[in-house]
């Protein structure tokens, strides 16, 4: 777990100039008149931010900068003395503790917690109660969806933001005013363990899911008040060297603005010093911008400002980080509003990879549930679900309940990890009695507390130094795919496998990344072919992990240029690339033109393209844009995402799809300036970003 994850924090910030720059605000330590401005909720807010600072002594203004957390343990249990001694210097935020705490007992304790300390503060300051939410709220007896990368590959913003709707109104109904999310980092490492934490390897795409995200939280409630706030994250952190968790970064300063800082750009402008000890931390980090410490251990940096009110240039930058806690606690309605806590399934993430005609199934009298994670909820490092209390949602339930528990045959073969305990032999027998075999197999990437943590080799904390199966999960495949059973594979896990040798034998490829609590059920649905698959990859699949890291929007350099064979051993870098992913149907792109062929740089260009459903059944598809400029001063992608839109055609009909690009979305950055070249833009469109699946180009020149 990270030990000091200093967050910065993102909402806009007013024009609230500090009261005084005196250490001390100038009524410090005064009772407070009920007349006070602070306490009118009519006036303006920059005048309650004013006043209230300048009645705020020192200790009270380095307490808003931190938080206390880890408060309950399992059982809703809170240690009061623990949070006392915390408590002294951290009134800023208040955040859970363990994730496997019942919403229902959890909140009422917390919410308790809260309006006591409301009460208690001298100046009445409320906390602002913070939590992580990757699949949902971090306490049980709320919703599990399918984590970030999951939610990438579904392509539908639309079904984003609903599921955002869902998340905020729980986090909502758990009195939790600010999440931990949008994780906005670029997926550019495939041995980075927290990929499913993120939307994918495309820093454009990556921005549209995290702006459908930030806006639909911090949507208003009817009292004019943001619903949950919202933090960008992690700064800068998808390429670490290795894969390693926190480890550094690596680039040019073209590079950093047009990757992997592009999601952050117009938010964040300073990046967080390396630092020697607490204090120094505390003071460089405060100078970089950083306004509020969420720590996991204690004592925290920030607390030890506590004795630095004459040191140069912390007075003037304390006051103004309090300012901007304050306005979040105002904007939320902390100060004006009763604390007292008012106590879908994913199908279109779930990603087809192969099929040979084998999907949907149809008529099956018996089958074989092989693999050692057909029968766990595969959620992510952040979910408050445990594998070994919450049962029949599992892949291997969902069969169950689609066939009869008779019918359905589950050896789990092999174990996760460890390469002991093996029974191949009966899991092949099971495949010829059966004559069809589902297989489960990848990575664990679940909770801290979870029972399976200790299989983990995905998610936080992990390097994938290989892309292959963990253990003998291959083996287990090899010895199945041998028999010519018709052989399904499932795969799950927030990460790229390497595809290319055994799993190719089987019959399709199915992967689902992360599991909600209904991909078990979704699952059984698109192999029954009730619902059409629909999800299309934000990560391209390496051929193989020697080879990495591959990524499709990479330079005209880093290559010899389209069709190069660079890599002597092999045809292709990748085996399946970013946007891909098939359906039961077939669809044909035509007639693809744009409204205009010149272009001033403040104009949109329109793209217009049929779609047709060559098949049999209905589908969605996803119209996916790439552009390339043809001449630029700096080497830039050959090509880039910059539109998609997901569409439903009905079998045997088509549909016109437009799709808007404004031209400043065509620039770049050049030595931390950005620019975009009056010239030629070659724009591509298809239904993955494989040259083979894009039209010819279409031109537009900006004049
Ligand atoms: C709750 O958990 C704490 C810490 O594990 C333990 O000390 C305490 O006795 C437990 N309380 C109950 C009521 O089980
Ligand atoms: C922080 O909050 C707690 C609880 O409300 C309070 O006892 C403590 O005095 C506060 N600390 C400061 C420095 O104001
Ligand atoms: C800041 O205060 C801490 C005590 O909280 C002290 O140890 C440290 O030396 C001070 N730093 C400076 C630069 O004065
Ligand atoms: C498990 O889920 C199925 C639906 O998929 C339901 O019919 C069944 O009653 C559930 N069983 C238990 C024990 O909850
Ligand atoms: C699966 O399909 C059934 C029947 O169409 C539907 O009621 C259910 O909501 C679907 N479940 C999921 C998780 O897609």
């Amino acid at each position: 777990m990270e030990l000091y994850l200093l967050i910065l924090v993102l909402f806009a910030i007013g024009s609230a100039q500090a009261a005084s720059n005196s250490a001390d605000g100038a009524l410090c330590g005064k009772a407070v008149p009920k007349s006070a401005t602070y306490l009118k909720p009519k006036a303006s807010r920059d005048k309650r931010i004013q006043d209230l600072l300048s009645r705020m002594c020192w200790d009270e203004k380095v307490a808003q900068l931190g938080g206390v957390g880890g408060l309950l343990s399992q059982n809703s249990s809170l240690n009061v003395q623990d949070y006392r001694e915390k408590a002294q210097l951290h009134n800023g935020t208040i955040s859970p503790g363990s994730y496997l705490n019942y919403a229902e007992e959890a909140v009422p304790v917390l919410s308790d917690l809260i309006v006591a300390s409301k009460k208690e503060h001298r100046l009445g300051i409320p906390y602002v109660h913070i939590a992580d939410a990757v699949n949902g709220p971090t306490l049980r007896g709320t919703t599990l969806f399918p984590s970030t990368l999951s939610m990438g590959m579904s392509w539908n913003l639309p079904l984003y933001t609903k599921v955002a709707e869902v998340l905020r109104d729980e986090l909502v109904a758990c009195g939790i005013n600010w999440v931990l999310s949008p994780e906005v980092d670029v997926a550019r490492d495939p041995r980075n363990g927290r990929i499913g934490e993120m939307y994918g390897e495309d820093p454009w795409l990556n921005s549209e899911y995290a702006a459908a995200y930030i806006s639909t939280m911090q949507e208003e409630d009817s009292d004019g008040f943001m619903k949950v706030a919202t933090t960008i994250k992690h700064y800068l952190y998808g390429t670490s060297i290795g894969g390693v968790n926190q480890a550094s970064m690596l680039g040019g300063v073209n590079h950093i603005y047009n990757i992997l800082a592009l999601p952050y750009i117009n938010v964040f402008k300073k990046v967080t010093p390396a630092t020697t000890n607490l204090n120094d931390a505390g003071i460089k980090s405060l100078a970089a911008g950083v306004q509020l410490e969420l720590a996991i251990g204690f004592p925290t940096a920030f607390e030890s400002l506590a004795g630095n009110q004459t040191v140069a240039g912390v007075v003037q930058n304390v006051n103004e980080a309090v300012t901007r806690i304050l306005e979040l606690k105002f904007k939320l309605g902390l100060f004006d509003k009763s604390l007292e806590a008012d106590a879908k399934a994913l199908k279109e993430s779930i990603v087809l990879l192969k099929n040979d005609g084998v999907l949907p199934l149809d008529s099956v009298k018996k089958v074989a549930v092989l693999g050692p994670l057909a029968d766990v909820i595969n959620t992510g490092t952040y979910a408050a679900w445990t594998n070994k209390e919450n049962g029949n949602n599992t892949l291997l339930d969902a069969i169950k309940a689609e066939y009869g528990e008779e019918n359905v045959n589950h050896i789990q073969g092999v174990r996760i990890v460890d390469t002991d305990g093996a029974d191949i032999d009966t899991a092949v027998a099971a495949a010829e009695e059966a004559g069809l075999a589902i297989v489960a197999l990848g990575s664990v990437a679940v909770g801290w507390e979870d029972s399976l943590v200790g299989y983990r080799t995905d998610g936080e904390g992990n390097t994938h130094a290989s892309l292959k199966l963990p253990g003998l999960q291959e083996q287990l495949l090899e010895a199945i795919t041998a028999t010519g059973v018709p052989t399904i594979l499932v795969l799950t896990g927030g990460q790229a496998f390497e595809l290319h040798d055994s799993a190719q034998d089987a019959q399709a490829i199915l992967h689902v990344f992360h599991s909600g609590e209904e991909t078990g059920r979704a699952l059984v649905n698109i192999t029954t072919g009730r619902v059409n698959p629909s999800g299309k990859l934000t990560l391209t699949f390496p051929a193989r992990s020697e080879i990495n890291p591959v990524y499709y929007n990479r330079e005209q350099s880093d290559w010899q240029g389209a069709g190069a064979i660079q890599f002597p051993y092999l045809e292709k870098n990748y085996i399946y690339p970013f946007g891909y992913g098939l359906s039961y149907t077939t669809f044909e792109f035509s007639g693809a033109s744009l409204d205009k062929s010149s272009y001033g740089t403040k104009d949109k260009v329109t793209l217009t393209v049929k779609v047709s459903n060559t098949g049999k059944v209905d589908g969605q598809e996803v119209v996916q844009v790439y552009f390339r400029q043809k001449v630029a001063p700096l080497s830039l992608p050959v090509k880039r995402l910059i539109g998609f839109s997901k569409v439903l055609v009905s079998a045997g009909s088509s549909k016109t799809v437009k799709i808007s690009i404004p031209v400043q979305d065509l620039g770049y950055w050049l030595d931390g300036k950005y620019k975009v070249d009056k010239g030629t833009y070659q724009l591509f469109v298809g239904d993955s970003s494989a040259d083979s699946s894009l039209s010819s180009a279409l031109t537009a020149v900006v004049a």
